[in-house]
Parts: structure tokens; C-alpha cells; sequence
């Protein structure tokens, strides 16, 4: 079958890319990107490991189309940070609250996260915990992420004045 050219940005790069119809989202970052942060876990969208944002929506990219990207904006845990930071408030939240285990989910729930984040910027304990629920965890790590959430979401807050 022959392969489709697609255009997209991602993590704010523009890409012109040649892909097979077949290919994942998730092998085409992986592979021809080397974005390894995206991480590679069950392959069938049940252990939200592969989680990127796809025009600021949360996707599995283990069960995304490369070609279905055709045209949009992608963003990895690579490009999370704002410009001028290493890391984005999610990451350093995460960091400090211990919500780090073995680090192979982390990625995703991070991309969870801010997703959540970006949409309410003051959810409930149950907000939260909905949005990770699609993370499979092996190490407990994620037992810490509800907090590490509320952590983000209160230093992402506007100082009370402004
Ligand atoms: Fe995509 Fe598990 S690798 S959901």
C-alpha cells in the first residue's frame, strides 16, 4: 500500500512525513521522531501510557493513525514546557509530590493531566481521579497522582488580585 504524505506540527515543529496508512501515531513518534517519551505500553488503548494531546485533546496514540494526524497539532511530554522552562508546573508537581515511581506511566499521566488542567483549572479530587482512570500503574506511583494534580492546579492559579 502506499505510503501518505502528512504534514503536521508537532510539539510546534512542522513535519512533513511519509507514513504507511497503517502506522500508529505512536510508532511514527517513537520511531521516526525519537520522541521516546512517549511511552509504549499495552498497544490496544488500555494503560494510557501513549497519551498525547492531538488538537488539545487526549488520545491514545498506540490506537491513533499516524495519517488521521494529517494536518493537526501534536504535543509529547517532550514539548510540554512552556518556553523558557525545563519543565511545565504538572511536571515539577509530580516531581515534588513523589508521584514518580518506575516512570514508565508517568508520561501519559502527565499529558492527562495538564489536559485536565487546561480545561478546568480547579477540579474536584473526583475530576481528577476520572481523568487518570484510564492509567494502568505496575509500581503505585499514581496513588500520588491525585495530589500531584492539586499541587499543579493550585501553583497554575492566578494569584489571588490579579
Ligand atoms: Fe496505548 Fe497502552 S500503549 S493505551
Amino acid at each position: 500500500m502506499a505510503k501518505k504524505i502528512i504534514s503536521l506540527k508537532v510539539n510546534g515543529e512542522p513535519y512533513e512525513l511519509a507514513v504507511d496508512p497503517w502506522r500508529s501515531l505512536l510508532d511514527v513518534l517513537r520511531e521516526d521522531l525519537n520522541l521516546g517519551g512517549v511511552k509504549a505500553g499495552c498497544g490496544q488503548g488500555e494503560c494510557g501510557a501513549c497519551t498525547v494531546l492531538v488538537d488539545n485533546k487526549a488520545v491514545n496514540a498506540c490506537l491513533y493513525l499516524a495519517a488521521e494526524a494529517n494536518q493537526r497539532e501534536v504535543m509529547t511530554i517532550e514539548g510540554l514546557a512552556p518556553d523558557g522552562r525545563s519543565l511545565h508546573p504538572v511536571q515539577e508537581a509530580f516531581i515534588e509530590s513523589g508521584a514518580v515511581g518506575c516512570g514508565h506511566c508517568t508520561p501519559g499521566l502527565i499529558m492527562s493531566a495538564s489536559h485536565l488542567l487546561s480545561r478546568n483549572q480547579n477540579p474536584s479530587r473526583d475530576e481528577i481521579s476520572q481523568a487518570l482512570n484510564g492509567h494502568v500503574c505496575r509500581c503505585g506511583a499514581p496513588a500520588k497522582a491525585v495530589g500531584a494534580v492539586e499541587r499543579a492546579a493550585q501553583s497554575l492559579a492566578p494569584a489571588k488580585g490579579e
